[in-house]
């Protein structure tokens, strides 16, 4: 492919051939200069439009781990902010020749539209409620490594999936993969009909998460909920916050996850986060770099091939 703009785009194998590149990333000490030249001489933009600590860290780490020029555009400073469209400012990076373009977006489907606008590589780091393939990805090589496998487990997504794309691009990959996906929240933060979606809604969380082997919980979006029904944090983390007496529920062996940023003492207890014998948020973040490091590899080579294929023509 030319671009990973989502998950619903990707084939089994393929996710299968990227986390077995990612663990390789992740098993042979991603720093220091082993990888350097898998990305030399090529240019990476990183344009966040929405907030980011992990996202956009780790792909710049990648970015460098791999040897390219990376480049954080401050979005805040740009001429955005003096009316210039998405595109007006796609295009003129575009002009600039980067071979990597990463783009987290406010708006579902903004990153689609412009990877149709440019002839680089786009990344996907988050779009609106649409999609963030790489935190689904980084999720998925976490539940491989600590599980052994990633089909048939048993799966729960916890909180506000109605706002989440985290949710929606796991739900897509986990389901890809023939795992058994349980979703638990309010009513109210659950995406009408997401039933037909071949998963379990549950709204408590002690059945939901009854012999699971997974436990993902979601922060609650209040950015996202515009106007709408917002929970009482206090009321929230009594029915649906993550503790010790709702995990029993769970296998004795079952892993915590969250995607971050979390909030403690509203969707999940501190005490639980912090348990390394059952929390793998740590893990998460590591085994982002390394996705992102296999995401942009892969791309690279696909990019490199369509430039050797263009010059043959030529
Ligand atoms: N999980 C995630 O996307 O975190 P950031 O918003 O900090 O990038």
């Amino acid at each position: 492919a030319r671009h990973l703009l989502g998950i619903e785009q990707l084939h089994p194998t393929e996710i299968t051939t990227l986390l077995d590149l990612a663990d390789t990333y992740a098993d042979h000490n991603t720093s220091g200069h082993a990888h350097r030249e898998v990305l030399a001489g090529l240019t990476q933009i990183n344009m966040f439009f929405e907030n980011s600590t992990r996202t956009q860290a780790s792909f710049e780490l990648a970015g460098k781990r791999l040897g390219a020029d990376v480049m954080n555009m401050g979005m805040q400073a740009s001429s955005i902010k003096k009316g210039e469209t998405l595109i007006d400012t796609a295009l003129t990076l575009n002009a600039m020749r980067p071979d990597l373009l990463v783009v987290r977006h406010p708006q579902s489907g903004a990153v689609d539209l412009l990877a149709q606008k440019v002839n680089c590589a786009v990344l996907n780091a988050g779009d609106g409620r649409h999609e963030h393939p790489t935190q689904a990805l980084l999720d998925a090589l976490t539940i491989r490594r600590a599980k052994g496998r990633l089909h048939r487990l048993n799966i729960a997504i916890c909180g506000d999936i109605a706002h989440s794309r985290v949710a929606r691009s796991n739900i897509m990959l986990l389901g890809k993969m023939e795992n058994r996906i349980r979703l638990i929240g309010p009513p109210t933060l659950m995406p009408a009909g997401i039933g037909d979606f071949g998963v379990e809604v549950y709204d408590d969380m002690v059945k939901g998460l009854q012999g699971v082997d997974v436990v993902m919980m979601l922060r609650l979006q209040k950015e996202r909920m515009d106007g709408g029904f917002i929970p009482s944090e206090r009321e929230y983390f009594h029915r649906y916050g993550l503790d010790a007496a709702k995990l029993s529920h769970a296998k004795p062996d079952a892993i915590v996850m969250h995607p971050g940023p979390m909030n403690r003492g509203v969707e999940i207890d501190g005490n639980i986060a912090d348990d390394i014998n059952r929390s793998v948020i740590q893990k998460q973040v590591e085994m982002g770099v390394a996705v992102r490091m296999a995401a942009m590899d892969l791309l690279a080579r696909n990019l490199r091939e369509a430039r050797r294929d263009q010059s043959v023509m030529v």
